[in-house]
């Protein structure tokens, strides 16, 4: 059997064709995702609600005569999902993988520090997108019969000074088992990779803005920095690797479930953490 194994073909090119959606993808996690994807042969689709840094992306990889269009929506709202799939569908005709990659904490303190706004914007930033763009992809995908969708979990749901936040991405574990058992029988697999703490280093838009030009206000650096430094030494004890990851490292796992060499793979969880 093995004299037809074309040693070239496989692996280098497991997304040919294929139509990719990758939220947030204007920079960090995102961005990495959409090369990785295009560099594995898919059709991209980079979505974000900053057009700079959309933009800046989208041209990166025309550079590289990847095949990729450029959506600017915000993802908070069901509307603004809508658009993204809609415009997809417009320009490619289909959808074959989702990454659900919009997410991050806003702030880093005690869950006695949040006040009621607080807490409804870390919803609305990590598992309100995630929801949304699920919510609208699934019709088409049903009417393929096929297609991927990767959550971005997180390893917070077991950590320190980001309870908001974790509640979202501990939803969006459970949004991805209920969805994986109830769209299988449609051939359409939902699978999270749960990054570790994950160096961007060349972050356009912190974590602070709420809407394009909008930031909310941090504690006192000091303070803050506290909260971080400790929360970062925490999830250090509990790691086998003892190190930060990269966004590559992230890429390389979702584009991995993304592909068919996952095609057996549903309702799972990668955490991508150096073993924490
Ligand atoms: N970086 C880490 O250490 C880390 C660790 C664990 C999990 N994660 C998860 O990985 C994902 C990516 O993280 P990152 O650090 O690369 O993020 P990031 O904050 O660097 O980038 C997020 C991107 O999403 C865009 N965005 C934010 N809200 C949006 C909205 N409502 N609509 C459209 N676009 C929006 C931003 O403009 C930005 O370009 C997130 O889900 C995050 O929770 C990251």
């Amino acid at each position: 059997m093995t004299d037809n194994i074309d040693i070239r073909a496989a692996g280098a090119r497991r997304l040919k064709d294929k139509v990719c959606i990758v939220t947030g993808s204007g920079q960090g996690i995102g961005k990495a995702t959409v090369l990785r994807m295009a560099q594995e042969g898919g059709k991209i689709v980079v979505s974000d609600r900053i057009d700079e840094s959309a933009s800046k992306t989208t041209n990166e990889l025309k550079t590289h005569g990847a095949d990729v269009i450029k959506i600017v929506s915000d993802l908070t709202t069901f509307s603004g999902a809508q658009e993204l799939i809609e415009q997809t569908i417009d320009a490619y005709g289909r959808i074959d993988v989702l990454v659900n990659n919009v997410g991050g904490t806003i702030w880093m303190k005690p869950f006695h520090l949040y006040n009621e706004k607080e807490i409804e914007l870390e919803l609305e930033r990590s598992l309100k997108p995630t929801l949304w763009c699920c919510r609208a992809v699934l019709p088409i995908m049903m009417n393929q019969n096929q297609g991927s969708i990767i959550n971005l979990g997180s390893q917070s749901v077991r950590g320190l000074y980001r309870a908001p936040y974790a509640s979202s991405k501990g939803g969006i574990l459970a949004l991805t088992k209920v969805l994986s058992m109830e769209y299988g029988r449609y051939g359409i697999r939902v699978n999270t990779v749960s990054p570790g703490g994950t160096d961007i280093p060349d972050r356009i838009t912190s974590r602070l803005t709420i809407k394009p030009g909008i930031e909310v206000k941090d504690l006192p650096k000091e303070e803050s920095e506290r909260y971080r430094e400790e929360m970062i030494a925490d999830s250090r004890s509990q790691q086998a690797l003892r190190r930060r990851g990269t966004p590559e490292e992230q890429a390389a796992a979702i584009a991995f479930l993304a592909s068919d060499d996952a095609e057996f793979i549903t309702g799972e969880v990668i955490n991508c953490s150096g073993g924490q």
